[in-house]
């Protein structure tokens, strides 16, 4: 089976490991060479540090980095048996992505988009077969956590669903969870407020940054806390679902606080820009 997944960026790069894992060929298509070598170099170095904590041995980390091709042409996705699209979270480049794909990939068993908080019916509609569009919605860092939500829209047929689940779970070894096409689905649509909750207790003065983070992680029993996690997953991908989620639901508590906004505006996107709430640059 032959998958492709559009943006190789943090989301994209982690999926396209994971199927090349599993004995996909993959095809990695960015939105130009500096990117699709940006990509390669992630995946590259995923695979390693998988080597070297002795999660994958020599031999399946060279044959899975093999499987995988690089294009900054979406054009390379032709023949794909599905695709999954993990571009950046802006609405209008993803249609133009759904609509390419439908183009290209007639036989496709699923089109699936990765995004956040774009509806999926939106994306379908620029589709001639909706029914075979849907959201596999996959957590960060992919390689390591085993979630995949599956989105439906009102137009996705049951076929697809779970032709979806089986490739998430047999396939690639994940679990999966269902949601209606509602912005933020499950996972995002309580998890949002909260760490927006924690930015608007940081720009208030209420506690430190350090503080909100060690009362999260130690008083519930959380991996990390909030501001982390914000910078984890990355401040402008956070203010986008923001974003919808309040279009959504006009819920004040998914009002993107200033500081966010301001962050955002500064380039301060969190681990993968350097810095964020924290920094990295060591
Ligand atoms: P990212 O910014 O790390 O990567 C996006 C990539 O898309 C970039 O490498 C960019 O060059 C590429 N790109 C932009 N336009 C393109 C085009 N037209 N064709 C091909 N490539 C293009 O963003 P990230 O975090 O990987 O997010 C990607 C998607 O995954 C978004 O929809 C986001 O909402 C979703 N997502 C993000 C999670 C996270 O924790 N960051 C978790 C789950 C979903």
């Amino acid at each position: 089976m032959r998958v492709s997944v559009i943006g190789g960026g943090l989301m994209g790069s982690g999926i396209s490991e994971v199927c090349a894992r599993a004995g996909l060929d993959v095809t990695v298509i960015e939105s130009d060479d500096e990117h699709a070598e940006a990509a390669q170099a992630r995946i590259e170095r995923s695979l390693e540090r998988g080597r070297r904590a002795g999660k994958i041995d020599d031999a399946d980390a060279k044959a899975a980095s093999g499987r995988i091709a690089y294009s900054a042409t979406l054009d390379d996705a032709a023949g794909s048996d599905a695709a999954i699209e993990a571009i950046i979270e802006y609405e209008p480049a993803k249609r133009d992505v759904f609509r390419e794909l439908d183009r290209l990939l007639p036989d496709a068993e699923f089109l699936a988009s990765n995004t956040s908080s774009v509806p999926i019916m939106k994306l379908a509609a620029e589709t001639s077969r909706p029914e075979r569009v849907l959201g596999m919605h996959f957590f960060n860092p992919v390689p390591v956590l085993t979630l995949v939500e599956l989105v439906r829209s009102i137009m996705t047929s049951e076929q697809t669903v779970e032709r979806a689940r089986g490739f998430a779970e047999q396939t690639l070894g994940k679990s999966c969870i269902d949601s209606q096409d509602r912005a933020g689905f499950v996972v995002n649509a309580l998890l949002i407020p909260y760490l927006l909750s924690a930015i608007r207790m940081y720009e208030s003065g209420f506690a430190s940054r350090e503080d909100i983070d060690k009362g999260m992680v130690l008083g519930c029993a959380h991996p990390m806390g909030p501001l982390a996690l914000a910078d984890l997953i990355g401040l402008d991908t956070l203010q986008a679902v923001a974003v919808s989620l309040y279009e959504e639901f006009r819920d004040p508590a998914a009002v993107a606080p200033a500081v966010l906004n301001r962050m955002v505006e500064a380039g301060l996107l969190g681990r993968k820009s350097g810095r964020g709430f924290y920094d990295y640059s060591n």
